[in-house]
């Protein structure tokens, strides 16, 4: 169980005593431990590092070091295949931009990605470079390994999927997925923003090729995400963004580039942002992954118990919280998403995300074609909230 004391280490929950935030899938809060991490960068490290000669420049490489073998462990995963990106999106285009398709040209992502694990593929096959397909989810939006088999083969040069669902919290089948790519000489790439913030992930035993996250979403910092990779891909890759310290050596007919994960660090990174990633990375394995999904689960149950008899009230995903994490989908008949999310703020002070959560074609395709609202959970949101959530939502439903 996650003790409610944990809840003092957050200060936006101290300041905003009446607000409840259910927005985790957006962006989660942060605890002082990460905000106090990123300090000492400005307060006590200052410098560039890999650069100079200086101690303070000595004292910030360290630093980025340690963060990414701090990140490395946290999702099982060696220092050497971990690369500092602005956010899960950059890491998403680093790989469709660099990834060589000169022999195969088909993708297999899903309808229900997120425009960020989709984009980057649909601008290829819209120019004609790529062939790309998605893999259809069941009516409760799980997916089951037959469509990847069916969708799969031997043409296939990459599969780009989520581990957890934005939309509706349901995972994929990832480490199942990964062997279906690699029995046909594919390769995966597993979008893991929703992810990795919420259940033990292990890089090496899910054999996936590339995985992707934000800081942001799992107590960490705004502007730092990492890529996780097999180093043997990020030896072969070409580098993506290019500037100072991604080089051996520079001619001004000819480049010697710098070994991964250098390679594709260019310019002067988020020092701050990566000593507060490394930080929020130990504060989530203090509390524990599995008490964490545990929690998130238990708080979906209320929700799910809650509301699921509610008349004119659609929740989208598995009735069944077991096959989903603490996102929690809905629409009320009668009253729009956008007028539900204020009325949330405006009646109890929560705070939900309504919209079509940056996944269009997925909300098309499990039939919330004008968006929906979302309430997420994560480790420092109590039952009592979630009741509140519950009973407000039954009023405004009646409203509709
Ligand atoms: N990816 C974020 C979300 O789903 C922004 O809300």
């Amino acid at each position: 169980m996650i003790s409610e004391k944990l809840r003092e280490d957050f200060p936006i929950l101290e300041k905003h005593k009446d607000i409840i935030y259910f927005d985790n899938a957006c962006t989660t809060l942060k605890p002082k431990q990460v905000i106090e991490a990123e300090m000492r960068y400005y307060t006590e490290y200052g410098g560039c590092a890999g650069r100079s000669a200086h101690r303070l420049s000595k004292l910030v490489s360290e630093k980025v070091e340690e963060g990414r073998g701090k990140i490395a462990s946290f999702v099982g995963a060696k220092p050497e295949n971990i690369v500092y990106t602005k956010n899960c999106s950059e890491a998403l285009n680093l790989v469709a931009k660099t990834f060589d398709f000169s022999k195969r040209k088909k993708v297999v992502g899903t309808i229900l990605e997120h425009h960020s694990s989709m984009l980057p593929f649909e601008i290829k096959a819209l120019n004609k470079e790529i062939e790309l397909v998605y893999a259809k989810p069941m009516p409760d939006g799980t997916f089951d390994l037959s469509v990847y088999n069916e969708l799969i083969d031997r043409n296939t040069a990459l599969v780009a999927v989520h581990h957890t669902n934005n939309t509706l919290g349901t995972k994929n089948p990832v480490a199942e997925i990964a062997k279906i790519a690699h029995d046909n000489g594919a390769q995966i790439i597993v979008d893991a923003a929703q992810g990795v913030p919420h259940s033990e992930i292990n890089f090496r035993k899910m054999d996936a090729d590339y995985l992707t996250f934000s800081g942001h979403k799992m107590l960490g910092p705004t502007g730092i995400g990492a890529l996780v990779a097999k180093y043997e891909h990020l030896d072969r890759m070409p580098p993506f963004i290019v500037g100072g310290d991604t080089i051996e050596q520079v001619k001004t007919d000819s480049v010697v580039w710098a070994k991964p994960p250098r390679k594709f660090e260019a310019g002067i990174q988020h020092y701050a942002g990566i000593i507060g990633l490394g930080e929020a990375a130990e504060y989530l394995k203090r509390v524990g992954l599995k008490n964490i999904e545990q929690h998130e689960r238990e708080l979906a149950k209320i929700a799910m118990d809650g509301l699921s008899d509610v008349q004119n009230m659609r929740i989208y995903g598995p009735k069944d919280v077991s096959k989903r994490t603490g996102i929690f989908t809905f629409n009320a008949r009668g009253v729009t998403p956008h007028q539900v999310a204020i009325m949330l703020d405006k009646m109890k002070g929560i705070a939900v995300r309504s919209g079509v959560f940056c996944a269009q074609p997925g909300m098309e395709h499990i039939g919330a074609c004008d968006g929906a609202v979302r309430a997420s959970f994560y480790l420092y949101n109590t039952k009592k909230e979630v009741e509140t959530f519950t009973e407000t939502v039954k009023q405004i439903v009646q409203l509709g």
